[in-house]
C-alpha cells in the first residue's frame, strides 16, 4: 500500500509533465471549448481539464486531394479508411459496434471488464495515451479502474483521433463521469500525434484497441507500432486489441451486418468526397461488399459500381469513369493468429507481457513492453 505522500509526488510529476505539454498546445491551436466554459459555472475546473490541439488542419484537405488522386484515379481503385470518420461516419461506427453481427466490440469489452483490475495494477500508470480513441466506450472501463486504483487522485487521458467532433463529445462525457480526469485531445493522425507527445517521467499506458491495427498492411503496422515503441520508456506499457482468424462466415457477417449499418458506413465515404471535394457520387449507384481473403487473412471492404457511370470531382477537375462491377477497396481488416501477433510485436520493437483471449479465441488483447535490445 503506498502512502498519500507517494501519490501526491507521483501526481505532481505527471501533472508537471502535462503542464509542459500544455503551453505548447496553447501556443499552437489549443482551445477550451465555449460549451465547457458554460458548464464550468457548476464545476469550476471543467474547462481547465480539457485541452484540444489541432494538428495540420490546413493539410487535411491537401492530403485528401492527394489520396484521392493516388487511390481513385489510379487503378486498382482504393481509399484509405481514415476518411470514413467524419462526424456521421463516427456515429455510424458507434452503431456498428452495437449490432449483433459485429462481435469484436462486445468481445473486447468483455475482456477488458474481466481483466481491467489486473492490467491497471500491473501497469501502475495514471497517464493513458489512446490512439484512435473514438467514443472511448471501451477505454472508459480502464479509466474507471485507474481512477479507483489511484484513490480518485488526478489522472490523465490523452486521446488521439482524426475526428474532432467525437473527441469533444467524448471529453464532455468523460469529464462528467470522472471529476479527477484531465484530458488532452489531439485531432490528428497516429504518427504525427505520437511525435508531438512530451516525454513523461512516470509510466504511461499506451492503448490501440478496437482492432484498428488491422487496417494497416504488415509493413505499415510495423512502422506504426515501432513509432509508439520508440516513444515508450522501459516502464511504459502498450495495450493492443487484435481480431483473430476465425470462420469465414462469422467474419463476413461481422463486416456486412444484417441491419445494414456497415453498408451505410462504407457508402458514407462517398458523401465525404461529395462534401469536401465537390464530387457528385450518387450513393444509390454503389453497393457495399465485404469478403474474407483467406490467403491474406484479411477482410476486404469494397464499394462496387452498380452500372457504367461517370463521377465528376470539381475540386480535382477530374472525371472518373466506372464500369459496372468495378471496385473501390475502402478498408482491409487483418486477422491475426497468436504466432502472427508475436511476429508483429517482435518486428516492432515490442515484447508481450500478457495475452488475454476469450474461450472462443475470437479476439486478443495484448499487453506489451518495449523490447530491450
Ligand atoms: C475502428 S474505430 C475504433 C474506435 C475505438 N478505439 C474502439 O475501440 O471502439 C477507429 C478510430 O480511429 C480513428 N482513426 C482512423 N484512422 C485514423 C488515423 N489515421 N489517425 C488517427 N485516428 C484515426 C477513427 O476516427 C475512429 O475513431
Amino acid at each position: 500500500m503506498k502512502s498519500d505522500a507517494y501519490y501526491s509526488i507521483f501526481t505532481f510529476h505527471v501533472m508537471n509533465n502535462i503542464a509542459h505539454f500544455l503551453p505548447s498546445l496553447d501556443s499552437v491551436q489549443a482551445q477550451c471549448y465555449p460549451e465547457f466554459q458554460g458548464i464550468s459555472m457548476d464545476t469550476p475546473t471543467l474547462n481547465k481539464r480539457f485541452h484540444l490541439r489541432q494538428l495540420s488542419s490546413q493539410d487535411k484537405l491537401a492530403m485528401l486531394r492527394q489520396d484521392v488522386k493516388l487511390g481513385l484515379i489510379e487503378r486498382p481503385r482504393s481509399l484509405p479508411p481514415k476518411y470514413f470518420y467524419d462526424e456521421i461516419g463516427s456515429k455510424l461506427f458507434d452503431s456498428i459496434c452495437k449490432t449483433h453481427d459485429y462481435y469484436p466490440t462486445r468481445t473486447e469489452l468483455a475482456l477488458l471488464q474481466k481483466h481491467a483490475n489486473e492490467i491497471v495494477a500491473l501497469v501502475n500508470s495514471n497517464t493513458c495515451v489512446e490512439l484512435g480513441a473514438g467514443t472511448s466506450a471501451k477505454s472508459e472501463v480502464l479509466l474507471s479502474e485507474i481512477s479507483a486504483h489511484f484513490n480518485k487522485s488526478k489522472f490523465n487521458y490523452i486521446s488521439i483521433d482524426v475526428c474532432e467532433e467525437v473527441l469533444v463529445e467524448t471529453a464532455a462525457r468523460l469529464q462528467n463521469n470522472f471529476e479527477n480526469l484531465f484530458i488532452q485531445s489531439i485531432v490528428g493522425e497516429y504518427v504525427p500525434s505520437i511525435q508531438v507527445l512530451p516525454n513523461f517521467d512516470d509510466p504511461v499506458l499506451f492503448m490501440f484497441i478496437g482492432s484498428s491495427i488491422g487496417n494497416f498492411t504488415e509493413q505499415e503496422s510495423i512502422d506504426l507500432l515501432s513509432n509508439v515503441a520508440k516513444k515508450m520508456t522501459f516502464d511504459d506499457h502498450f495495450l493492443i486489441g487484435m481480431d483473430r482468424v476465425k470462420d469465414k462466415n462469422v467474419l463476413e457477417q461481422a463486416y456486412d451486418d444484417r441491419e445494414g449499418v456497415t453498408a451505410k458506413f462504407n457508402l458514407n465515404v462517398l458523401t465525404v468526397l461529395n462534401k469536401d471535394l465537390g464530387a457528385n457520387f450518387n450513393l444509390d449507384n454503389f453497393s457495399h461488399e465485404a469478403v474474407y481473403n483467406e490467403d491474406e487473412q484479411q477482410i476486404e471492404m469494397y464499394l462496387i459500381s452498380n452500372s457504367d457511370q461517370q463521377v465528376h470531382i470539381v475540386d480535382l477537375n477530374e472525371t472518373l469513369h466506372f464500369e459496372r462491377g468495378e471496385k473501390i477497396l475502402t478498408e482491409i481488416s487483418r486477422k491475426y493468429s497468436k504466432a502472427s501477433i508475436h511476429r508483429l510485436l517482435g518486428k516492432s520493437g515490442l515484447v508481450e507481457v500478457k495475452h488475454y483471449e476469450p474461450d472462443n479465441k475470437y479476439f486478443s488483447i495484448v499487453l506489451a513492453k518495449r523490447k530491450k535490445e
